[in-house]
């Protein structure tokens, strides 16, 4: 997959103290307060980076968060699991993706996480993970990650990964 290409007049902008952050709204309550209160706070203190993208109008269309994380050997299904040590293990968490409802069923956000993921393996090159996970808000949120090819952790169905080797050859 090479970089991927939003619509015309839409900007991918690291978020910014000036950006119109609380206005979004994406029809999830939690997603957007995430937005509008958390989300500069956490990136001002390293612990996350979320990312907007802007329509013409520089209104948020639609953002995604990513931080990183650990997981337990014990917690990644079997067939990721092999041959890795049985430790703590680093990942990489796509905390928030949304789209506002306004922009909704229009491609955006599977740009976004193509986008997102593209972030993800091209920090891979420096810093290593051995998988992307992330949380489903609710089955419909499942329902359009399951297009890709994230694979639901056994005992965890709200919780997805997508391991560093599928991210390889996805990218590659
Ligand atoms: C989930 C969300 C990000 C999808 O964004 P979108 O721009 O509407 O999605 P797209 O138009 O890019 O759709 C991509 C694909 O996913 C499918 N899809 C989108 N929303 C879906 C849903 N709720 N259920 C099932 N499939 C869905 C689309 O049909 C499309 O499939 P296709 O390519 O086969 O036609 C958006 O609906 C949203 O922001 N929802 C509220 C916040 C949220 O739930 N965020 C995710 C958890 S943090």
């Amino acid at each position: 997959m090479t970089g991927v290409r939003f619509p015309e007049g839409f900007q991918l902008e690291r978020l910014r103290r000036e950006h119109s952050r609380r206005r979004f709204q994406s029809g999830e309550g939690k997603v957007d307060e995430w937005l509008a209160t958390l989300a500069l706070q956490h990136q001002t203190k390293h612990l996350s980076v979320t990312k907007l993208l802007l329509d013409e109008n520089r209104e948020v269309a639609g953002y995604y968060t990513l931080a990183t994380g650990q997981v337990d050997f014990g917690e990644l299904p079997g067939q990721m699991a092999k041959g890795l040590p049985r430790r703590r293990l680093p990942v990489a968490v796509l905390a928030w993706l949304g789209v506002a409802t306004s922009y909704q069923g229009r491609g955006l956000g599977q740009l976004l996480l193509a986008q997102a993921l593209r972030d993800c393996w091209e920090a891979g090159r420096t810093f290593a993970f051995v998988a992307v996970i992330l949380d489903c808000i609710n089955d419909a949120a499942k329902a359009f990650y399951r297009h890709w090819d994230f694979e639901e952790v056994p005992g965890h169905p709200y919780r997805l990964f997508l391991s560093a080797k599928k991210l390889d050859a996805m990218m590659s």
